[in-house]
C-alpha cells in the first residue's frame, strides 16, 4: 500500500498551486485627485483604496453619483492611472509597464461592458463581436475565436441576428452583444460600469442574470459598478464607495 494515495497527492498539489498563484487583481493604497479648472483646489476622489479580487469572484461597487466608482473601475482596467498607489494584475505591477503591454492586457486579460454598448453602427452584430480579434495574426487562434463568437452569440440568444446592424437591434440586444464582445478574448476579469443602467427593468434583470451565469460558466471574475441594490445583492461581495473610501458592506 503506498503511504499517500493518488487523490491525496492531487489535493496536495492543488493546494500548493493555490498558495503560489498570485491574486487575480489587487489595488494597493490608490489615491486619485482632479484639479478644478482655473483653480489650485484639488478634488480628492479616491483616498488610500485597497482591494483584492480573487479568481471567479463577483464584486459589486455601489455609492452615490460622483463618488468615484467609474474612476476606480478605470484605474483597475488600466484606462486611467492613480496619483499614487499601485495596481497588480495577475501579480504584475502596472506602475512601470509600457503602454504597448498595457494595451495588450486591456485587450486580453480584461473585458469591459459600459452603460452604453458602444457598438460600431457601421458593423453588423457579428463584426462588432469579432472586432477585438483584429490585432491577432495567428490564423488558428482567429478560427477558434470565430467559433467561440458563434457559440457565445448563441448562448446569449442572438443567433438569429448575426448580420443585423446595431440600429436594427433593441437596446437589450445591443447590450448582450457588448457582453459577448467583452468575452471574445477570454478575459479573466470582466469590468462592468452600470451595465444595466440604460435598460428597462425586464432587460436589466435578464442581463444581470446572464452576467452571473457567464461568471460561473466562463470562470471569469466580475466587478460591477451599479446603482441597483437588487443587482449588487446578487454578487458575492458589495463594496460601498463614499468620500473617497471603500468599505465592505455586510450582506443581510
Ligand atoms: N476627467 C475629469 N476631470 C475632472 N474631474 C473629473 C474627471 N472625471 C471625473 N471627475 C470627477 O470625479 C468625481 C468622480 O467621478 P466618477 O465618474 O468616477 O463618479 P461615479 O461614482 O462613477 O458617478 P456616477 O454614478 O454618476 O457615474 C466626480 O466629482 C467627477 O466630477
Ligand atoms: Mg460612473
Amino acid at each position: 500500500m503506498p503511504l499517500i494515495n493518488h487523490t491525496v497527492l492531487q489535493t496536495l498539489q492543488t493546494l500548493q498551486t493555490l498558495q503560489t498563484r498570485p491574486m487575480l487583481a489587487e489595488l494597493q493604497h490608490i489615491t486619485k485627485y482632479y484639479e478644478q479648472t482655473g483653480s489650485t483646489i484639488r478634488n480628492q476622489v479616491l483616498d488610500d483604496i485597497s482591494l483584492q479580487i480573487n479568481d471567479n469572484e463577483c464584486i459589486a461597487i455601489v455609492g452615490p453619483s460622483g463618488s468615484g466608482k467609474s474612476t476606480l473601475l478605470n484605474i483597475l482596467g488600466t484606462l486611467d492611472k492613480p496619483a499614487s498607489g499601485n495596481v497588480f494584475l495577475d501579480g504584475s505591477s502596472l506602475q512601470q509597464m509600457h503602454e504597448n503591454r498595457l494595451a495588450e492586457i486591456r485587450n486580453t486579460f480584461i473585458g469591459f461592458v459600459f452603460q452604453m454598448h458602444h457598438l460600431l453602427p457601421q458593423l453588423t452584430l457579428l463584426e462588432n463581436v469579432l472586432l477585438p480579434l483584429l490585432p491577432k495574426k495567428d490564423k488558428s487562434l482567429v478560427k477558434a475565436a470565430n467559433e467561440r463568437a458563434l457559440h457565445l452569440i448563441h448562448r446569449v440568444g442572438l443567433s438569429g441576428h448575426l448580420h443585423q446592424y446595431p440600429s436594427q437591434l433593441s437596446i437589450g440586444e445591443c447590450q448582450r452583444t457588448a457582453v459577448v464582445r467583452a468575452l471574445i478574448n477570454q478575459p479573466r476579469l470582466l469590468l462592468a460600469d452600470e451595465p444595466t443602467g440604460s435598460l428597462d427593468a425586464d432587460n436589466a434583470g435578464q442581463l444581470a442574470q446572464l452576467l452571473i451565469e457567464l461568471n460561473k460558466e466562463q470562470h471569469i471574475a466580475l466587478v460591477i459598478v451599479t446603482h441597483s441594490m437588487e443587482l449588487a445583492g446578487k454578487m458575492d461581495k458589495i463594496y460601498q464607495l463614499r468620500e473617497g473610501k471603500l468599505m465592505l458592506n455586510d450582506k443581510q
